[in-house]
């Protein structure tokens, strides 16, 4: 199985970023596409620049990231509970490609994790109501509150509860899959 996995930031120190890294390595013998969204910054989306210019080549190279995958993996930073200015800009240009939809029918297993006790589930929930609209299907979702407290850099997920959560989430996903 082909995992595009991702932050939804561009914090150099993303904790979203060790989350996914962590959630991808529970997918065993997965062939695992980390992107980095700095390598995708554009111009701040607009409808004038996009007739003026077109869409730039970086969207184009980032929805056929996504073609390529076959679970996408996200863990959201929530930004004033919004998507990162990072990860929406690159969303609403790969979104304005004709005649697809921007995440291609694609299952998607999403992420979010904050220092604080909501855990990034704000944005969570935003996402989760609105990527089916762009053709993602959401297969479940995934919170980590307070990361500081329940995330470990060696060891990843501290608390037993969560990582067990995590991980049934995982399985089931696997399952999902495999039954196609
Ligand atoms: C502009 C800004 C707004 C933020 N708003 C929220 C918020 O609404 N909810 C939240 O839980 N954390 C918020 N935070 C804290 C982020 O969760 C924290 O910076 C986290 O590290 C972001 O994830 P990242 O490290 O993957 O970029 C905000 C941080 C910034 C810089």
């Amino acid at each position: 199985m082909k995992i595009l996995a991702l932050a939804g930031s561009s914090n150099k120190n993303s904790i979203n970023r060790k989350l996914v890294i962590f959630a991808a390595s529970l997918f065993i013998n997965a062939e695992i596409n980390l992107l980095d969204l700095n390598d995708f910054e554009m111009p701040i989306y607009s409808i004038d620049r996009q007739k003026e210019n077109g869409i730039p080549e970086l969207a184009q190279s980032f929805s056929t990231e996504i073609k390529e995958a076959d679970l996408i993996l996200i863990s959201l930073a929530e930004h004033n509970g919004a998507y990162s200015v990072a990860f929406k800009n690159i969303f609403d240009w790969f979104s304005r490609i004709p005649n697809q939809t921007a995440w291609l029918d694609k299952p998607m297993f999403l992420l979010a994790t904050s220092p604080g006790a909501r855990g990034g589930s704000s944005v969570l929930e935003m996402a989760k109501n609105r990527f089916p609209f762009n053709g993602g299907k959401v297969l479940d979702t995934f919170s980590l509150p307070s990361f500081n407290d329940n995330f470990d850099e060696q060891k990843g997920i501290t608390n037993l509860t969560y990582l067990e959560n995590l991980k049934a989430k995982i399985q089931n996903i696997i399952e999902k899959l495999s039954d196609k």
